[in-house]
């Protein structure tokens, strides 16, 4: 027991909730986080290295006897971090590159789709400005959707009415990346599944809501994400064994087949049609952010022995088990985000870092946040997230509301309608 060292890759909400459930389990004695953030600064050791800097990484587990990785943002995963830990003998919970190339390139998601039998929108791939006003009458009755094929930190996608708009995104992408994808446009209701996978089995976390757009009543521009809920209604007993029987075990039975299968956790971003039929928005390689921050809690089972085993494909033998509650946070952004984020203003009013993992809590997840002289100073788009678990949403919601009024930042906003289309009230 206790015995292990764990490395967390990354320094966003995620990972800091990340660092909050492993320094909760009896089989982690040592926690370190690159870079972190001033949360993980105090539960954590945070240790200088960029995420995106494999070498460095690899090297410093191999200098400090890390004997487990968890990787939180794509880019790493992209840019074969696995595969290098594999390869020296560190247990790595991310998939190796060739399979994180399911986010890394949408074109090869849509080829994976194909191929498994996956239901996802229909598409249309562009390499010539000749192509594109014939492709745009195609898709014209809908708003247009379109899609570049690489990592592109949560701006490489439009949805738009706005033709000219439409236009002028697939051109400059046509010119930086040589090709785009024009998708069809899916009517519904959005959901994130979070499915942990190994070589020998997948479990489905309980599913989860994100609100992507930046202001209430879904307006304004997309961001990483404004808040979150979970469980999400919209997944009924009826649409999770759909979501299964169509999406994830057939990604399981392809994936499982690799010569090193995948070890991760893979996000199924979701659309459900009005009917009840699920298909599929994206696939990410790496729990989502805010969606981790509210998912995690949920978890009865130690988080270090499900993700452990996921990196050794022993995840069949678990029997991982679920809080019966629900969890709800609210970012707090910077202002100017999601285009540009003002940086540096003193964030006030953060009493309880820390976790007290039990239902009726409440608890702040840093982000973009550092230490300067023992000040907390706002150093990214999305400051901090405001958690909060209950027997019942609408406990969860006023948990996280009351905490988040407590906190100051210059021209910071948030949402105040998280949950809100469940909860049907507007605070
Ligand atoms: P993605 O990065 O692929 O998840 O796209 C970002 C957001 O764009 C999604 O969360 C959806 O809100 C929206 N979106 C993406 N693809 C579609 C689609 N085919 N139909 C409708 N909305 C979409
Ligand atoms: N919250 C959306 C994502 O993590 O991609």
């Amino acid at each position: 027991m206790g015995a292990h060292k764990v490395l967390v890759v990354g320094g966003g909400g995620r990972e800091h909730s990340l660092c909050l459930a492993l320094t909760n389990s009896v089989m982690v004695a040592e926690l370190y986080c690159a870079p972190g953030n001033a949360g993980t600064a105090s539960i954590a050791n945070n240790v200088d290295i960029s995420p995106t800097d494999v070498e460095a990484v690899v090297e410093f587990c191999i200098d400090s006897n890390i004997d487990m990785v968890v990787v939180g943002p794509e880019a790493p995963l992209c840019k074969s971090l696995a595969d290098r830990l594999i390869q020296a003998n560190i247990a790595c919970f991310g998939p190796v590159a060739e399979l994180a190339e399911l986010e890394g390139s949408k074109l090869h998601a849509k080829q994976v789709m194909s191929e498994v039998g996956v239901p996802t929108a229909g598409f249309k791939i562009l390499n010539n400005a000749d192509q594109i006003d014939i492709a745009l009458d195609d898709f014209s009755e809908n708003p247009w959707v379109v899609k570049r094929d690489v990592l592109a930190g949560g701006k490489g996608v439009l949805v738009t009415k706005d033709r000219s708009e439409a236009k002028d995104f697939i051109t400059d992408a046509i010119n930086s990346d040589g090709k785009v994808l024009l998708e069809e446009f899916l009517p519904g209701q959005e959901a994130s599944m979070l499915v942990v996978m190994d070589g020998s089995g997948f479990v489905c976390l309980p599913p989860s809501q994100d609100h992507k757009r930046a202001f209430d009543g879904d307006l304004g521009p997309n961001t990483g994400g404004m808040g979150a809920y979970c469980p999400a209604p919209i997944v009924t007993k009826s649409v999770h064994e759909k979501v299964i029987s169509r999406i994830v075990r057939p990604m399981f039975e392809h994936l499982s087949k690799m010569t090193i299968p995948y070890r991760g956790v893979l996000y199924v971003g979701l659309m459900i049609t009005e009917s009840g039929d699920p298909n599929v928005v994206e696939f990410n390689v790496r729990f989502g952010d805010p969606e981790c921050q509210i998912t995690l809690p949920l978890i009865k089972t130690d988080l270090f022995t499900i993700l452990h085993s996921a990196s050794m494909d022993k995840l069949s033998s678990l029997d991982v088990e679920f809080h019966n509650a629900h969890a709800l946070t609210i970012v707090l952004a910077s202002e100017g985000y999601p285009y540009q984020p003002i940086k540096g203003r003193i964030v006030r009013g953060i009493s309880n870092e820390l976790a007290n993992i039990g239902l009726e809590c409440s608890w702040v997840n840093h982000a973009g946040t550092k230490l300067v002289e023992n000040k907390i100073i706002a150093n990214g788009g999305r400051v901090l997230s405001c958690s909060a678990m209950s027997k019942s949403l609408s406990g969860a919601a006023t948990l996280a509301y009351e905490l988040i009024e407590t906190i100051t930042l210059e021209g910071g906003h948030y949402r105040s309608d998280i949950g809100g289309q469940i909860l049907s009230v507007n605070r």
